[in-house]
């Protein structure tokens, strides 16, 4: 980590980037904290801490500042974010598309369209394949290529529209991260409820949101006559679903 916060900092020393420097040094660190831990969400103040710190950098004299400033932002990056409170396995791993079709049950020829795929992965995998399959396809996760198909963005923050999609797809991305929230002390589960009740009222009728694991805790309490659920046992007590909107 602190390595690669040191070559951050010494490309920015390298090839200044001028009054925006500090915006792109932000999002840099924040793309490696990301890819080492993929639950990871930084507190307020983090971009103004990271900000103050760019710009004292960058105005330094001081012989040996990048080792400096590294162990600086570091320090930040702990102190801003729940980096290191985790356990278990918390890189961004990216299934393949044929992988996730089987498990969430979808199929080429019946997948209604248009297609967004949240937490689609850097890669945007199972987007390419449906558009290759020329399905109108999109993708979006905090982590993307540069493509005009995939938007990087936080689950948190989008608007997904209303009556929009014909089939939302999350394979082991949001769900994933609702349970930890859920799980987690100081979580926070409510904005991701929120979240969930807006990508299911993004569907169009008759559409479909597929997703990997299950969350009985909310799956239970939908209204019956607006969503049907069948669930597909992955493993023990791991499920894919397909919340279908009815009305
Ligand atoms: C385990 S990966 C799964 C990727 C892909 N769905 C697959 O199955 O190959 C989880 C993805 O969720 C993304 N992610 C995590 N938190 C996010 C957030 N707040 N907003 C958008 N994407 C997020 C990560 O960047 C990562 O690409």
């Amino acid at each position: 980590m602190n390595n690669t916060i040191h070559n951050i900092l010494k490309e920015h020393y390298d090839n200044p980037f001028g009054p925006i420097g500090w915006k792109v040094f932000v999002e840099e660190i924040k793309q490696v904290c990301y890819k080492k831990n993929q639950f990871v969400e930084f507190q307020n103040g983090f971009k103004e801490a990271l900000q103050k710190v760019y710009k004292e950098y960058i105005s330094s004299n001081e012989d040996d500042k990048i080792e400096l400033y590294s162990q600086r932002v570091s320090e930040i990056v702990l102190r801003f974010s729940d980096f290191e409170k985790q356990e278990g396995p918390v890189v961004c791993e990216e299934y393949s598309p044929e992988m996730q079709m089987e498990i969430l049950g979808l199929d080429l020829e019946t997948i209604k369209q248009p297609v967004l795929d949240i937490g689609c992965g850097e890669t945007g995998g199972i987007t390419r394949y449906l558009r290759k399959a020329g399905i109108s396809a999109f993708g979006m996760d905090r982590i993307v290529e540069k493509e005009k198909f995939l938007i990087q963005a936080d689950w948190l923050k989008t608007k997904f529209g209303k009556d929009k999609w014909g089939t939302v797809i999350s394979h082991m991305a949001f769900t994933n991260h609702f349970i930890f929230q859920h799980k987690y002390v100081g979580g926070k589960p409510e904005e991701y409820a929120q979240a969930y009740m807006e990508i299911l009222g993004s569907l169009k009728v008759g559409g479909e949101f597929y997703y990997t694991p299950d969350l009985p805790f909310i799956e239970t309490i939908l209204p019956k006559d607006k969503y049907s659920i069948t669930k597909k046992a992955i493993r023990d007590d791991i499920y894919s679903v397909r919340i279908t909107r009815l009305k």
